[in-house]
């Protein structure tokens, strides 16, 4: 039986991911016990460190040789967790990574605060390369990132929300940060042009595949599989592809069905599963799926630019891994 995409991955990183937690636990430096606390909670909690490896093996590919890789790819991580806190705040979620989200243990102010401090601690790291070219791209992700959620939030409940503005919001609030993650190791590694160039797009690609796949998973796992609610972007009024491409393909009855289903606040399992279906007849998951497959395809195709290396490979086996994670 040939080896699963996951367990391949792993047995390359392990070694890297065991730094990366020790990392994360010494630069997170904080000087109050809550904040401790609070980011703890989320950071040590069993996150896949998607985004520190992206950065790791993006800086290696360009032939990048030192220590430090290890200390840098914490800011990727660290930013990702402020924005899980924050984001699970607006989204009002109850789960995250299998355990209770943190504003359902302490307050919804200090797990923003505590968000705040973990991008804090993230600038310093990428302060400390006194590279202008990584601060911007940490300040561009930043930036995005809000904007993306914020947009997001403002769309709420909209059923008219189209594919082009929907993939705006993803690209913003998700792509971006993995874009930057490839693209800051190729700066951190000198690499030329072309090299920056081609990272920072496989980035892009990756990351639309990666949040497509997150909002099939909605739809598509357990709760157990997911360590979060699934239902959750429908019954928070947030449409994502399966459904507004379902929406827009629907029979005029199935559209009104389908709409008085998401705007009732009282929608039970029997209805999820009803609307499930209608997901599946009128191809939301398929399309869905095929989009984010094309997105995989034109991210491997942006490494050929390399030669072939142990990164080479796990950038490759993460942008198929991306949609086929369970989790
Ligand atoms: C979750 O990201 C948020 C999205 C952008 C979809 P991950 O799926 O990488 O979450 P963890 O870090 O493994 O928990
Ligand atoms: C992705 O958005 C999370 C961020 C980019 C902060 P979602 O709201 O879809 O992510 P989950 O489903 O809560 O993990
Ligand atoms: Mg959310
Ligand atoms: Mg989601």
């Amino acid at each position: 039986m040939t080896k699963g995409l996951k367990q391949k991955i792993v047995e390359m990183v392990t070694p890297d991911l065991e730094k990366i937690e020790i990392a994360l636990e010494h630069h997170l430096k904080p000087n109050l016990g809550l904040v401790k606390q609070i980011a703890s909670h989320l950071l040590f909690s069993g996150g896949k460190r998607l985004r520190p490896l992206l950065m790791i093996n993006s800086a290696r590919i360009c032939g990048y040789n030192n220590a430090f890789d290890i200390e840098f790819s914490t800011i990727f991580e660290y930013l990702h967790a402020a924005t899980l806190l924050h984001d699970d705040v607006v989204d009002e979620a109850e789960k995250r990574r299998g355990k209770k989200a943190a504003h359902k243990k302490w307050s919804a102010p200090k797990v923003v605060l505590t968000g705040d401090f973990l991008l804090a601690r993230a600038l310093d790291i990428a302060a400390r390369t006194k590279e202008p070219d990584i601060i911007s791209v940490i300040a561009k992700i930043t930036r995005d990132m809000s904007e993306g959620e914020i947009d997001q939030l403002e769309k709420k409940g909209n059923l008219d929300l189209s594919e082009k503005e929907y993939l705006k919001i993803i690209e913003r609030k998700t792509a971006v940060l993995l874009q930057g993650a490839c693209k800051s190791g190729a700066i951190l590694a000198n690499a030329p042009k072309g090299q920056q160039d081609a990272l920072n797009l496989y980035g892009f690609h990756l990351g639309m595949a990666f949040q497509m796949a997150d909002d099939l998973l909605d739809y598509t796992a357990s709760a157990k599989e997911l360590g979060k609610n699934p239902g959750a972007d429908m019954r928070e009024g947030k449409l994502t592809l399966p459904l507004i491409y379902s929406l827009a393909n629907a029979s005029q009855k199935d559209r009104k069905w389908m709409e008085a289903a998401i705007t009732e606040p009282q929608f039970d399992s029997e209805q999820f599963e009803k609307l499930k279906k209608k997901l599946y007849i009128y191809k939301g998951i398929e399309y869905t799926k095929e989009k984010a497959g094309d997105h995989v395809d034109k991210a491997k195709a942006c490494l050929a630019e390399f030669n072939d290396c142990p990164s080479k490979q796990i950038l490759c086996l993460i942008a198929d891994y991306s949609i086929e994670r369970k989790v």
